[in-house]
Parts: C-alpha cells; structure tokens; sequence
C-alpha cells in the first residue's frame, strides 16, 4: 500500500514573510482556495498572535476554505496557543503548529532560556495544544545547528506531550542533502511513539529541495513547502519542484503517494506571484515561462520529432499550457464573468464590474485576450476593490523622448472625489510615479521595480511590478496594461493604496513574535 506524503503548504505563513509581502485577508483568502483547488494536505494559513490582520486572514481561511487541514503557527505559550486556536477553531479541522528555537544561538541571544526551560516550555506549549486538538504539531526552530542529544531529548519530550507531527527546521538553510537525510533517519529510529516526521528547508544553499527530498528518503512523510520556493531570505522549497520530483522519479520514492493536481501548478505560481508581487524566474522550475521553451535548433528538431528528447514533464501535466485564447473585444459581460469562473477567478459585485471594464479597455488594444492575461486584469481590480476606499486610476497623459523634459499628467479619484497632479521626472516612468505621488499626497520611496509580459507577441499586456518603502512599511503593487508607462502607474498606484491599507491596519508584525 502506498504511503501519502503529506504537502504542507507554508506559503501563506513562511512565505508571507518573505521581504515586502504583505497580503491581506482577501488575498489570503484567494490563494487559500486555489490551494485548495490544488489538493495540498494542509494550509499553514499564517501566525495569529502576531498581529490582528494575521489573527483574522487565519480565521477567515479557517472559516471558508474545505478540504485541506488548515494550521496556524504558535510559540509554546500558553496564551499563543489559546489564540492560535481561537483562529483555527472554526476550521472542518484544525491543527496548531507550535515552535520553540533550539540551537545555542537562538536560545542565548533570542530567547535568553537555559535547555531546562526550554524543555519545559515545550512540554506545557505541546501539552496546551492537545486540550484543544489532536493535530498538533512541534517544531524545535534551527535544528540543524541544534546539539543533537538536546534536540532529541527536546522531540522526545513534545511527543510525550502529544505532538502527532515532528517537524525539522532547517531554519538558515545549512543542511546538506545526505547529512539532512541522515538526521531525519536518526530521529525516526531514536524518537519512541507515534508520529509523522516532517521536513521544512531553506534555500540558503540552494538545496531547499534536495534537503527535503533525502528526507522523503529517510522516512519522512510531510515536506513543508511554499509556492514558487517563497519564504524567508532565500525562501523554502519549492512545492512544484518537489511534488514534480517525487512524480517524476517514481522510481525513487516507490510507495509514495502525493495528492497534488498537478494541473493547477502553474495557475496557483501565477497567482501567488501576482499577489505577492515577487515575480517567477523565467527559467524556474517547472512553472517559469522558459521551462518548456526551447532555443537551440538541434533541440527544437528534437522536440517536434518526439517530446521526450529533451523534456520529461508534459507541460500539461502542470498546467503550463494554459496560454489559449479565451475571449475578443466582442465578447461580453456574460461571456467575460462564464470565463472567469470556467477557469476558477471567483469575482463578484464591484470587482467583476471593475474587472470587466478593464477588459473592455484592454480587448480595444489586444485583440486576443488570453487565460494568463484574465488573471492579471483580475488580480490587479481585486487589489483595489477588496478592502477600504483607495484611489482609483482615471487618466494618465505623459511627454517624452529625447528632447525635452519628460512630464507626466495624472487624474486619480477617492470616494468620488477627483485629483489631478503634474510632475516632472528623469523619464515618463518617473514622471508619472511623481505625479501620483502629488495627487495622492502619500510620500514613499521607490525600491524595486520589475517589468516582464504576461503572454509572448508584440501586443502582449505589460506586466509591472514595484516595491514601495515609507518609515516601516514595505509594500508591493502592480499593474497590467498594452503600454508600459501606464502599467507602471497602475503598479505604483496600487502599491500606494495598499501602503494606506496597511499603514491605517497598522499591521507590522511585532519583531519579537516573528519567527
Ligand atoms: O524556519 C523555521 O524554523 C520556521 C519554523 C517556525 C517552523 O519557519
Ligand atoms: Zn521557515
């Protein structure tokens, strides 16, 4: 009988914390249920006590969101625990994550605890856990830099307590494939009781990958992974990348089975990517846009003379074919909202208007409107529509080349009420990232800023994507358009509103209850 190997999937809580990812509680929400549509086993939907924002994007996910298990992270106190599950409880069913830092370095400069008290919190956090669930999972954090006789004596001591799942941080990504393997394998023979073993690495090294699949080989049955390999620093493994090697290399993982529709990968990459506003490489794995292309003409005979001279996944296996046309300028609103749901965008009341109108905008200048293209127009008006009054785009006018300084004209509305600013800048980018500046009188500094297509061909929509940064807050916007300049102040406006969403939400994870 095979074995299922559980996909936890960490995106909404590790992944979240990845530089200038904030998402909100319908963002959250969206990729709760395409995760769902995916058919990951849980949903590690975010960290409720650190702030209220990530108390109520939990109880929400836990709320609306069936099928996979929903989890929330939780240190061992008590009073974390309480609320970790005062977030989870409504969920079909529910599992608390609790973690304590292990290694010498954590617990003498962060946590300031002696190995005593650190078993003791663990047994009471665990012990709390298990009155409110028995899906309770430990995790000591930077365990590959832990003293091995204390970690186990710290595992043995949460799974005494009642922890069903043992999971093993590499929390800096320091593990090397087969002295990962070779750690998890001692747990499994050392830790008496009954429980699944787990794995979570960072891709310090790169090897977030590798690591977690020598621990599928040494026993373990859970990886936790994050859409598009996001998560802190250099992010964790990659779920597409894993959950594609254990289906592919069959042959070395027999008697494992992953529930994953591996169909919906390259939607839910699309989406992540999109919300998060951290884009994909071109050449990543499995759901960048070049994972199926090839250049060279020896490779290209090859492949039209038979797909599997140079490919060993099927690009429809992984949903990478999903490029047709699916609607024209003509096409209506009814064929436009039967579209959207056909292919899984759930939109409603303003954000459909709003999304149609925009499509209509966009179908006068792109005369074929594809699937990708759908869910760029939709994520962009479901940013702005979701939550509080922002402002809304009207008009943007721009002069430039290379005589001249270049100016930028824009008109933006909030609550009905219209502004209008000019600006002058080093190019009609900058220009018209000023002017919104002067219309909308919030004050940030651009950081990053990253343009790509969302389909191939010379009408293809512009996609852009920027980092804002004001005092504390770090945020992302983006923005969709056939012309670039406009598609960057459609980007900077929409990181503008969020940076209002966020500033009014005052939602700054306190950087002691960060993991
Ligand atoms: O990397 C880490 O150690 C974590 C734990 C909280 C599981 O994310
Ligand atoms: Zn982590």
């Amino acid at each position: 009988m095979a074995e299922r190997l559980i996909i936890f999937d960490t995106t909404l809580r590790d992944g979240e914390q990845s530089p200038g990812i904030s998402l909100d509680v319908a963002e959250k929400l969206e990729i709760a249920e395409q995760l769902a549509r995916l058919g990951v086993d849980y949903i590690e939907a975010g960290f409720p006590v650190a702030s209220q924002g990530d108390f109520e994007a939990v109880q929400a996910v836990a709320r609306s969101v069936h099928g996979p298990v929903i989890a929330g992270l939780s240190r061992t106190h008590i009073a974390d625990v309480d609320r970790c599950w005062e977030a989870l409880k409504d969920a079909d069913r529910g599992r608390i994550h609790v973690f304590i830092s292990t290694s010498p370095q954590h617990m003498e400069h962060m946590l300031k605890m002696t190995e005593a008290q650190v078993l003791e919190q663990t047994k009471a956090g665990v012990a709390r856990a298990r009155e409110h669930t028995d899906d309770v999972e430990f995790s000591p954090q930077d365990a590959t830099r832990t003293p091995l006789d204390f970690m186990m004596e710290v595992l043995q001591t949460a799974v005494d307590a009642g922890a069903t799942t043992l999971n093993i941080p590499d929390t800096v990504g320091y593990g090397i494939p087969w002295d990962f393997g070779a750690l998890i394998q001692y747990i499994r023979r050392n830790i008496k009781g009954d429980y699944i073993t787990s794995t979570h690495c960072h891709n310090d090294l790169g090897l977030a990958t590798a690591n977690s699949l020598a621990g599928v080989q040494a026993g373990a049955r859970q990886v936790e992974v994050c859409v598009n390999g996001l998560g802190e620093r250099a992010g964790n493994a990659a779920l597409e990348e894993v959950v594609m090697a254990v289906r592919i290399r069959a042959d070395q993982f027999p008697e494992i089975e992953v529930g994953v529709n591996t169909e919906e990968l390259a939607r839910t990459s699309r989406l992540v990517a999109r919300l998060t506003g951290y884009p994909v490489q071109y050449n990543k794995a499995v759901v960048g846009r070049n994972a199926f292309a090839h250049e060279s003409g020896i490779h290209q005979h090859g492949v039209l003379a038979d797909r599997s001279t140079y490919e060993i996944i099927d690009a429809e296996s992984v949903g990478q074919q999903g490029r047709q046309i699916v609607l024209g300028k003509h096409s209506g609103r009814h064929a436009f909202a039967d579209t959207l749901k056909r292919i899984g965008l759930h939109v409603q009341g303003d954000a459909l208007n709003a999304a149609f109108v925009r499509f209509k905008e966009l179908a006068d200048r792109k005369v074929e409107i594809t699937e990708a293209d759908l869910e760029a127009i939709v994520a962009e008006e479901i940013g702005d529509v979701a939550s509080e009054p922002t402002f809304t785009f009207e008009a943007l006018e721009v002069t430039g080349g290379t005589v001249g300084v270049p100016r930028a004209r824009v008109v933006v509305t909030r609550s009905g009420e219209k502004t209008e600013a000019s600006a002058e800048g080093d190019g009609m980018i900058d220009a018209s990232c000023k002017a919104i500046k002067a219309a909308t009188g919030v004050d940030a500094k651009l950081t990053d800023f990253n343009v790509s297509s969302v389909t191939g061909g010379i009408d293809a929509l512009g996609d852009v994507v920027v980092q804002i940064e004001a005092g504390e807050f770090r945020v992302s916007g983006r923005g969709v358009s056939t012309d670039v300049v406009e598609a960057s102040a459609r980007a900077y406006l929409n990181a503008v509103n969020r940076l209002v969403r966020v500033q009014a939400r005052n939602e700054v994870k306190p950087p002691e209850a960060t993991p």
